[in-house]
């Protein structure tokens, strides 16, 4: 699966193309696109998706209409990067640079030296109206070179980054105003004066790998958090559900935040799990019902141990790639794992022959936290937090273990294809 997880990084830039090859991955397998602003007719074994903003997705089948609950799995696909400022181009010294300003809380230092290009999505203006479309320039166009250790003979004990400063990249010498969107104009195939709008990113061009003495390791930029996106879109498309509507969950934001139209804080979620309760017919009774019966799996990407910084590390939990699918606690449910949800998902890890192993911060050190604990504020239900074991998170080069996608997608499978029943106070079934 490695080899599939790797194409589908390569051609995921930015969070637009992610969510455009998953659009691509879904109507391949018989899914239909509902829109947002339209009325939805949902069917009795229909495949279903619907975007929002172009960045994020959800999917879903209804196996029936009296469906039990909702088996969720939600990750997401934004990555820290640079985004291109308005009016990009700062022309001084002989040489043209691009205005950036941060998009999350990224690694600075792997940043530099290293090929970069620019992708995203322009805003249009057609004769129909305002047209959305997704560019990458694709080629090695822009560069961040360090400055030269004579210059700086303190450049290895220590460097605060200052974005504005050091890292807006060249892209040329020379060069005026308006130069970067008529090369995007060009890609793109209209006039640079009718681009209205624009989120446009840098991405590191380099090409992912295998590798290790085993071939035991991958790296490639947007690990975090594409492969457990893409994990979850392989388990969703083989899940064979009978009780429960799985739901595949793809959301932008997470990198800032989650608080967007589009994030995982937004009503995305809880929009379409009652659009689907309303074109199946059933009761505001049984919407509030449900989630009881329902379960979310929030997929995040896992801090491996590193071997030069044991010492960050819980001192017994300590999660090595390519030992199994990550599940993360925090006390402070910074992570929504707690005994029920924990249970719930190691039982079916058993079930699908998955080994797992556990996160959890060292007490002195404040972790991240994940998309999970602010989705449950508006759709609230039984959730775990897990993820797949990596090195260098938010580098625009990571390294994750080559086993863990497989493993992911094998249990997500049977996630998807399961439901949860409740019982007396406390009990529940697998089925
Ligand atoms: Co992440």
């Amino acid at each position: 699966m490695t080899e599939e997880l790797l194409a589908f990084l390569e051609a995921s830039p930015t969070c637009f193309h992610a969510v455009d090859n998953i659009r691509g991955i879904l109507m391949e397998n018989g899914y239909t696109e509902l829109r947002e602003a339209a009325g939805w007719e949902l069917q009795e074994g229909g495949k279903y998706f619907t975007v929002r903003n172009g960045s994020s997705l959800i999917a879903f089948q209804i196996p029936t209409k009296q469906y039990t609950g909702f088996m969720i799995g939600a990750s997401h696909c934004d990555s820290p990067a640079f985004k291109i400022k308005e009016n990009p181009e700062i022309v001084s010294g002989g040489y043209t640079r691009l205005n950036v300003e941060g998009y999350g809380g990224m690694l600075c230092g792997p940043w530099f030296d290293r090929p970069l290009s620019i992708a995203g999505r322009i805003v249009v203006r057609t004769e129909n109206g305002l047209e959305t479309k997704t560019v990458d320039l694709d080629r090695d166009l822009v560069m961040m070179p360090s400055l030269a250790i004579h210059m700086d003979r303190g450049a290895n004990k220590g460097h605060e980054y200052n974005i504005q400063k050091e890292m807006c990249p060249i892209l040329g010498q020379e060069g005026e105003a308006g130069i970067l969107m008529r090369m995007v104009a060009e890609e793109a195939g209209v006039k640079a004066e009718d681009i209205l709008g624009h989120d446009l990113f840098l991405y590191a061009r380099v090409k992912g790998t295998v590798w290790g003495k085993d071939n035991e390791f991958v790296s490639c930029g947007h690990l975090d958090d594409l492969q457990c996106t893409y994990g979850d879109l392989q388990g969703f498309l083989k899940a064979h559900p009978a009780q429960s509507v799985p739901v595949l969950a793809v959301f932008d934001n997470e990198e800032v935040g989650s608080m967007s139209k589009q994030g995982a804080f937004s009503t995305f979620l809880e929009d379409v799990l009652a659009r689907i309760h309303i074109a199946c017919g059933r009761s505001e009774e049984e919407r509030r019902a449900v989630p009881a019966s329902s379960f979310m799996v929030s997929a995040d990407n896992a801090h491996a141990v590193h071997p030069a910084y044991m010492e960050k590390a819980d001192p017994v939990n300590r999660p090595q790639m390519n030992k199994g699918i990550v599940i993360k606690y925090s006390a402070n449910q910074k992570y929504t794992t707690d005994a029920v949800s924990a249970a719930v998902f190691k039982e079916l890890c058993t079930r699908a022959e998955v080994p797992y192993q556990i996160f959890t911060n060292r007490s002195d050190m404040v972790g991240g936290s994940t998309l999970g604990n602010l989705s449950n504020v508006h759709v609230s239900l039984n959730t775990v937090d897990i993820g797949l074991a990596q090195l260098a998170m938010h580098s625009p080069y990571e390294t994750a273990g080559t086993k863990d996608t497989q493993y992911l997608a094998d249990v997500m499978a049977l996630f998807f294809s399961s439901s949860l029943h409740t019982g007396a106070p406390g009990c529940y079934t697998i089925r």
